[in-house]
């Protein structure tokens, strides 16, 4: 039975997983002992930042736990973060399985887990089930929260233990979390999806769309920003219409302005926005916040009406456009990034041409582009007009030769000018470089030392590369 039938509250919940935690800690303990080393875990997240943000949450409990975190997937409990939005994301995932199944011939103790979008997908907990019967723990999008619980039950199993649910309406606050990044975090300000763009299963996997209560959202970024965080990136499927469902709604703009007064904080980014939600209120709160970034992620999808329409979009390329001019009138020099589709059913030369239009007239600092991808279970998977794929293949190539044109042109425009850096890194490839991102998100390499990693610094861009700046502290 599910735990929420039994009308705990999200608090009451949050309790009850730190018991789970408590429980699980022994068992981890227990192990060690019997084998005289530590115990070692590994997730591998696929998919957007979201899946992201939730792998930090597995990795949080994974580390209370007990576990140390290893290299790769030659560990003793190993966790895939699935990601279903494309098929190949998909094919990913069985593949990497396929490995996993020979390394766990040699290693029958390892413990595989799979959770994420793919979970929530029909036919695929049936297929694991059948086909993948060296996987231990399935779990879903709308339970991880119950990851403790879940990995308790499964130290204690010799069988496969699953726990997928089709919805869930409570958000549990206050689990342990650990970032990748020091400076940097996302933070889920929403989950779900109510949109339905009919090529998208992101709704199907996600659920109806809950928005976090503001106080949980500042009161998370307080504690992030006390534990070294300089910038947030806050996450939504539509990050437009957050707070519409709230018993006291709030609108995003609103939320943004509340985001730029905690102190400490320096840099506020988010994604994804849609278009037909981006109200002038939001392009108001751009101009006056002077921590929100100069960028601004705003999917285009198709350029074309007619194609927009059976997409479901609810905005046509004269809205988009109208956006795209304000927003450069409120914010000089704003970045910005988009994603297109390539080849949804039924699109035709002229409509194509017609996306081509507008990646020119907008000039894109950076667009990600992709090949249509049929999703079951979406309206456009059962359109009958698909297009076939070598004419697919021909125009993605085109677009993906425009786009690139166009952003590193866009790029240019910056050279020799001195704009702030935020460190995020040594650089790869020469350690004597650090690499750090402008606001607008161009990367920058420049000389420096470790000790920069997660501070701003001005950095004069002498020379652009193309997608990336050589740069020199000013
Ligand atoms: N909520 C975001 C998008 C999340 S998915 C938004 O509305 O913009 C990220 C991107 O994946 C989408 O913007 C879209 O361009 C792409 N995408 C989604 N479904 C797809 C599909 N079936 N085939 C190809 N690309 C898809
Ligand atoms: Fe998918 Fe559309 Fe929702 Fe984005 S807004 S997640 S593209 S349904
Ligand atoms: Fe993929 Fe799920 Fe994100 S389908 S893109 S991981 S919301």
């Amino acid at each position: 039975m599910r735990d929420f039938e039994l009308n705990l509250t999200p608090e009451e919940e949050s309790l009850k997983q730190y018991k789970y935690m408590e429980k699980a800690k022994l068992l981890v303990a227990e192990k060690e002992k019997e084998l005289g080393r530590k115990l070692t875990f590994h997730v591998t997240t696929f998919g957007c930042q979201m899946n992201a943000r939730d792998s930090e949450k597995l990795v949080g409990i994974l580390s209370e736990i007990g576990y140390v975190e290893a290299e790769d997937e030659r560990a003793d409990f190993v966790i895939y973060n699935t990601c279903t939005v494309r098929e190949n994301a998909d094919n990913k995932v069985w593949g990497r399985l396929g490995y996993l199944k020979s390394y766990k011939k040699q290693n029958p103790e390892t413990i595989i887990g799979l959770c994420g979008c793919m979970m929530q997908e029909q036919g695929v907990v049936e297929k694991i089930e059948k086909e993948y019967k060296h996987v231990n723990l399935v779990f879903g999008t709308h339970n991880i929260y119950k990851f403790a619980e879940l990995a308790c039950k499964t130290l204690q199993s010799k069988g496969l233990v699953v726990d997928v649910w089709k919805e869930n309406d409570k958000i549990v606050e206050d689990l342990p979390m650990k970032r990748k990044f020091s400076f940097k975090s996302g933070v889920n300000i929403m989950f779900g999806c109510d949109n339905f763009c009919s090529y998208c299963i992101v709704p199907y996997v996600r659920g109806r769309e809950k928005s976090r209560e503001p106080k949980d959202i500042i009161r998370e970024i307080e504690r992030l920003v006390a534990d070294g965080v300089c910038e947030v990136m806050l996450l939504g499927q539509n990050v437009n219409s957050y707070g519409k469902n709230l018993e006291h709604p709030m609108s995003f703009a609103d939320l943004l302005r509340e985001v730029n007064k905690i102190e400490g904080l320096e840099r506020i980014r988010f994604m994804t926005s849609h278009p037909k939600d981006l109200s002038d209120d939001l392009i108001l709160a751009m101009k006056e916040c002077d921590k929100v970034c100069g960028h601004m992620h705003l999917p285009l999808q198709s350029g074309s009406d007619r194609i927009l329409e059976i997409m479901n979009r609810h905005y046509d390329k004269a809205k988009y456009l109208d956006i795209v001019r304000k927003l450069r009138e409120a914010v000089p020099d704003i970045a910005i990034t988009t994603d297109i589709i390539v080849g949804f059913p039924g699109e035709t030369e002229e409509d194509f041409q017609e996306t081509l239009n507008v990646v020119k007239e907008v000039g894109y600092d950076s667009a990600f582009t992709f090949i249509y991808s049929k999703r079951t279970g979406t309206r456009a998977a059962k359109m009958d007009n698909q297009v076939p794929t070598d004419v697919v293949k021909d125009r993605f190539n085109r677009l993906l030769e425009e786009v690139q044109t166009i952003s590193a042109e866009r790029a240019k425009r910056h050279e020799g000018k001195v704009m702030p850096v935020l460190v995020e890194g040594i650089n790869e490839h020469d350690n004597s470089l650090v690499t750090g991102r402008l606001e607008n998100n161009l990367v920058v390499h420049f000389k420096g030392t470790e000790d920069m990693i997660g501070k701003i610094y001005n950095v004069k861009l002498s020379e652009c590369k193309g997608f990336y700046y050589l740069g020199e502290l000013a």
